[in-house]
């Protein structure tokens, strides 16, 4: 399904609805070149969270791991990476749930990833004309498509932009 993003506050706003319905284990794949607006719709992720501190990229660290929202997040930004150093970082830790809390994992610049995480949801987020964006959300996982189906259905998505 593709959105469109006509301003920052949009990209935020799909941020925090997906923030409040999305399960714990989720991981969210972004994707988009620079300045697309991955770490804008993961600022809305927060929000919707519940999370207060403010959330900006773990360009230094790895990740930025936040716990004081309705389920953790852990940020990931792996734009600084090479294919080899993602896979160095045995990241499948992240979405095996017996090494960390359960949490929602958000991957910025997750073209980096060779091996991907079967039930993500693919956020492809793109520049449009207009000076906004648009976004394709994706997901092979049933659940997660039936959450996305329903946020769309109600509007929640696209109606309050
Ligand atoms: N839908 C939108 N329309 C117009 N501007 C937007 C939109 N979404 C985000 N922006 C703006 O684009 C700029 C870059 O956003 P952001 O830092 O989130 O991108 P990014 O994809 O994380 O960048 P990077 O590739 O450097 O990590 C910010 O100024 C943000 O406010
Ligand atoms: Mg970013």
């Amino acid at each position: 399904m593709e959105l469109e993003l006509p301003d920052a506050a949009a990209t935020q706003r799909l941020g925090e609805d997906l923030g409040r319905v999305l399960p714990a284990g989720t991981i969210l794949l972004l994707s988009g070149d620079l300045g697309s607006g991955k770490t804008t719709l993961i600022q809305g992720l927060g929000t919707g969270l519940g999370i207060v501190d403010p959330i900006s990229s773990p360009t230094f660290t790895l990740v930025n791991e936040y716990l004081e929202g309705r389920v953790p997040l852990y940020h990931l930004d792996l734009y600084r990476l090479d294919g080899h150093e993602v896979n160095d970082l045995y990241l499948e830790a992240y979405w095996d749930e017996q090494e960390t809390a359960p949490g929602i994992v958000a991957i910025e610049w997750a073209e980096r990833l060779d091996n991907l995480p079967p039930q993500a949801v693919h956020l492809a987020l793109t520049y449009a004309d207009h000076g906004g964006r648009n976004v394709t959300l994706s997901t092979q996982n049933p659940s997660h498509r039936a959450l996305l189906e329903n946020l769309l259905s109600h509007g929640l998505l696209v109606d309050e932009v």
